[in-house]
């Protein structure tokens, strides 16, 4: 028999929808919001209205594309929190209608949760997947920056974390003070390729143990911009290739250090990369060359797996489905972090 999920992504600006059949992804469809790009973040409101939009092409597409009908899955797993509260209404809204009208259960993914167990997604010809426990994550994004021993599917302990900005926030704050656009990340990465990496320094945050601190690395540029710019007004369109490499630099090193300290710590050695900011190119290369020193065992994601997407809901899913989890109609989203396994 086989067990077939429809994922259903919708925390942030990404409304997306897979299809997971026995583990292996069938389709995976992603509607990106082009609509905030020009704001400089998310704005909320507009948020939810594009995810109105675009829910259900995208379901109806990565029902197609997956070659299936609609009859033959066996559950929605959709994300209810962390996120944004009206971009989660509308994916609970439209799975619990779904669900009604298919009869077939629901099953509520916590948004972490996708991006850690997003390495257990089989795709035929390729053999990268997790195959074991326990594994550290490196869990980089928008909204968080964790380290996450994982233990088992749903046993995951959060052994550092950030006690105020995410890095991801930190990449698109610099973006937005830069003028560059939205989302700031992989716009850094780009421009910091042509730049000179040591060319400026930034306030190192002095946070003891695993966890991190990014507000004040922030502000650090904040100033940094203002005082250079008061001598040269055009400081920043000459620097900012240095500018972006010297701050992207400086930021994953700061992850890449509290990761090896990770290692050190508990011993284990296979590493996880999660996240948005996992794209980055830096922080990939880093985390290679320590794997080559201390002899980890890497699992380094796709780029379409880096950033929110629905096939890592659906094999989420797909898991807490084959353990025999099911989630009442009278579910409701949770925007802020959710504690439950
Ligand atoms: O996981 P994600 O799509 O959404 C959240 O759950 O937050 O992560 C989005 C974050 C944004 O902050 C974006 O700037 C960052 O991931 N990001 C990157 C890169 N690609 C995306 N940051 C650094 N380098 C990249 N190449
Ligand atoms: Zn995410």
């Amino acid at each position: 028999m086989n067990t077939t999920i429809l994922g259903i992504e919708s925390s942030c600006d990404d409304t997306s929808a897979a299809i997971i059949r026995d583990g292996y992804l069938l389709s995976n469809i992603m509607a990106s919001q082009e609509v905030h790009r020009k704001f400089g973040g998310v704005v909320p409101e507009l948020a939810s209205r594009a995810h109105q939009q675009n829910i259900l092409p995208v379901v109806s597409l990565a029902v197609k594309e997956a070659g299936i009908d609609l009859s033959q899955i066996d559950a929605i797993a959709f994300t209810r929190g962390p996120g944004l509260p009206g971009s989660l209404l509308v994916g609970t809204s439209f799975s619990k209608g779904l669900s009604i009208a298919l009869g077939k259960p629901l099953v509520e993914v916590n948004h972490l949760h996708g991006h850690i167990l997003s390495h257990f997604i089989l795709q035929s010809g390729r053999d990268n997947v997790v195959t074991e426990f326990p594994f550290l994550t490196l869990l980089v994004s928008g909204g968080h920056t964790q380290i996450v021993r994982v233990d088992g599917f749903f046993k995951h302990e959060v052994i550092g974390t950030t006690i105020d900005d995410a890095v991801g926030e930190a990449f698109d704050k610099c973006a937005k003070v830069l003028d560059l656009g939205y989302p700031g990340g992989p716009l850094i990465d780009r421009l910091s390729k042509e730049g000179d990496n040591s060319a400026f320094k930034f306030a190192k945050p002095k946070i003891k143990g695993l966890d991190f601190s990014f507000s004040g690395v922030k502000t650090s540029l904040l100033y940094f911009l203002r005082d250079r710019v008061s001598e040269e007004p055009d400081f920043i369109i000459k620097n900012i290739n240095s500018i972006c490499a010297s701050y992207q630099t400086h930021l994953v090193n700061i992850l890449t250090e509290k990761l090896v300290t990770a290692y050190k710590q508990t011993g284990i050695r296979t590493i996880a990369l999660a996240g948005g900011v996992s794209a980055n190119s830096e922080l990939r290369e880093r985390v290679i060359d320590a794997g080559k020193r201390y002899g980890w065992k890497l699992f380094i994601p796709e780029v379409k797996f880096t950033t929110d997407n629905a096939a890592m809901i659906a094999i989420t899913g797909y898991y807490r489905y084959l353990e025999g989890y099911r989630t009442q109609l009278d579910v409701q989203p949770v925007s802020r972090s959710l504690d439950y396994a």
